[in-house]
Order: C-alpha cells, then structure tokens, then sequence
C-alpha cells in the first residue's frame, strides 16, 4: 500500500473513504499500527495520561513529546506520522511555537503537528504553514483547557456553541489545516462539520458522520487505567491488562515453585571445562 500524505488524506475524503487514526508512544505498538493498515500515527499527548501517569494533559513537555516521536518514527513507514504540539509549547509567541513543531519534526520524525484550538489559533497556524509544517486542528473538548473548562465535557451542545464549533472548523480550514480533530461533540454538529469542509474531519466521541476515526490505543485494548470512567465513545476490543496480569502471575508462581528457569532455559558450560571444574 502507498505511503500515506497530507494531500492524500484530501484525496480520499474526495473518495469517500473512511480512515483510520490510532495513537502510539512507542516502538513496538506504532509498528504493530503501521502493520496493521492504519492511515495516520498521532504521538498524542494523551502520552501524559495514558503512558506516564499524569492527572491530565497539561504537566507533558517538548521533551517527551520529541523522544516519544523518536520512537514511534522508528516504527512507522506507511501511516502519516502526526505529533501534538504540548501544552505551552505554542502559547508564547509564534516564533516558540514554530521552533517547537521543528523540534517535533526534525528531531522527532513528525511530518505534521496538531494543536488545540480554534479561531484563536488562526494567526498560530498559518505561521506555521508558512514555515512548510503541515498542521492537524483540534476543536470540541480540548483537554489542554481543562483547568479553564473544569473537566472533561460533551462540547457544542447548545446552538450558540454549536456555530462556534462550525465556525471555527471553517476558519481552520481557511488557515490552512490539513483535517481537524473534533473530540466529544454531537454526532450532529460534526455532521455539519465533515460536510462543510473538503479536509477530513477525525472524530473521537464525535459520532459516525466524521471521515476518520480516532481512539487512544490504550483505550483500545483495555491497558488504560479508566475501568470506572470509561467514556462512551471506547469500544475495547481486548483486555491486555487482564492478559498481562496473567502472564505476570504465571511467571512470579514458576520462579517461587523453582519451574523457572529449566534446562533448555539456562546455559552450559563445554563438556572439557565441566570435566576441568570437576562437575
Ligand atoms: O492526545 C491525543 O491522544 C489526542 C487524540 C485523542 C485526538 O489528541
Ligand atoms: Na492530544
């Protein structure tokens, strides 16, 4: 299959074609991903959740963020490769924020960034996009703001914040965006969305209608710590914390019963250096 690219996601929007987008922060499960046919890699920096244990989005740093897409570039070759743009990284100044998304490309191996935000990002991104770095929007529930916003929340549920919603969709687009994340909205409102603009739309708890869906992998495969918050919009398809559990009891029970490690598990010196130790 043919690498995947910002042009080409517009292409196959054109198509109608559904597409897939995954979150990966490591080698092994951003090769599994690329492997299994999925279009599009985000380091997410649900990292700062899922992956180091944070409350929140808000604590995680460019330097994570770089070494995390160090990581998975090494195992990804036909997805496109997205990086998100941390908290703080581009809220200084235009200048910092494209030397943030360079980190993230050169460094990192990203060919394109994402950050949260709306009309307020405009000036932001065509910046960037001036500076040749393809960049993902992100509108709805923007986890960055959750100190503002007070918590994780269905967006754009209201008519006055279901305009806003659309029109900051449209005004990304006009900036330059090549798709735009819409996380926690009614089905309806990116519905609207999705038809409204010629980029992709990628949905996380935003409904059917989007042209790409999204899920953190750890939600995925039940390895996130979320078993008595799991939001609505997760389908686990497969419960590695229950799985790895097992394997780890299994293996602490054949240490203390002294199965582990048998012969053909251990090593032996020659029959000559045997004879000469007197064994
Ligand atoms: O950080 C992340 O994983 C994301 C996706 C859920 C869109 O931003
Ligand atoms: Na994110």
């Amino acid at each position: 299959p043919e690498k995947v690219t910002v042009p080409s996601l517009r292409a196959s929007k054109e198509r109608g074609e559904k597409l897939v987008c995954l979150t990966a922060y490591d080698y092994p499960t951003a090769r599994i991903i690329d492997e299994a046919g999925v279009e599009i890699v985000l380091v997410g920096d649900s990292l700062g959740n899922v992956v180091l244990g944070y409350e929140n989005t808000i604590p995680v740093t460019l330097d994570e963020m770089v070494s995390a897409t160090r990581a998975v570039r090494r195992g990804v070759t036909r997805a496109l490769l997205v990086a998100d743009m941390p908290y703080g990284s581009y809220h200084t100044g235009a200048d910092d924020a494209v030397r943030a998304a360079l980190r993230l490309i050169k460094e990192g191996g990203a060919e394109a960034v994402k950050l949260e935000g709306g009309r307020k990002r405009l000036q932001l991104i065509e910046r960037l996009i001036a500076e040749e770095i393809p960049v993902m929007g992100h509108i709805g529930l923007t986890p960055q703001s959750v100190n503002q916003l007070g918590g994780f929340r269905l967006q754009g549920k209201t008519l006055e914040a279901a305009r806003a919603l659309i029109e900051d969709a449209r005004a990304l687009e006009a900036a330059g965006v090549f798709s735009i994340v819409l996380e926690l909205v009614p089905r309806e409102v990116a519905r609207i969305i999705t038809e409204a603009v010629k980029i992709p739309t990628i949905g996380i708890g935003a409904g059917p209608h989007c042209d790409i869906q999204v899920l953190v992998i750890h939600d995925l495969i039940g390895l996130s710590f979320t078993e008595n918050r799991k939001p609505r919009f997760v389908r686990q398809y497969a419960n590695m914390r229950q799985i790895m559990t097992e394997a780890i009891s299994r293996f602490a029970e054949d240490v203390r019963s002294g199965s582990y490690p048998a012969e053909d598990e251990s090593y032996a010196v020659s029959p000559e250096t045997a004879a000469e130790l007197e064994l």
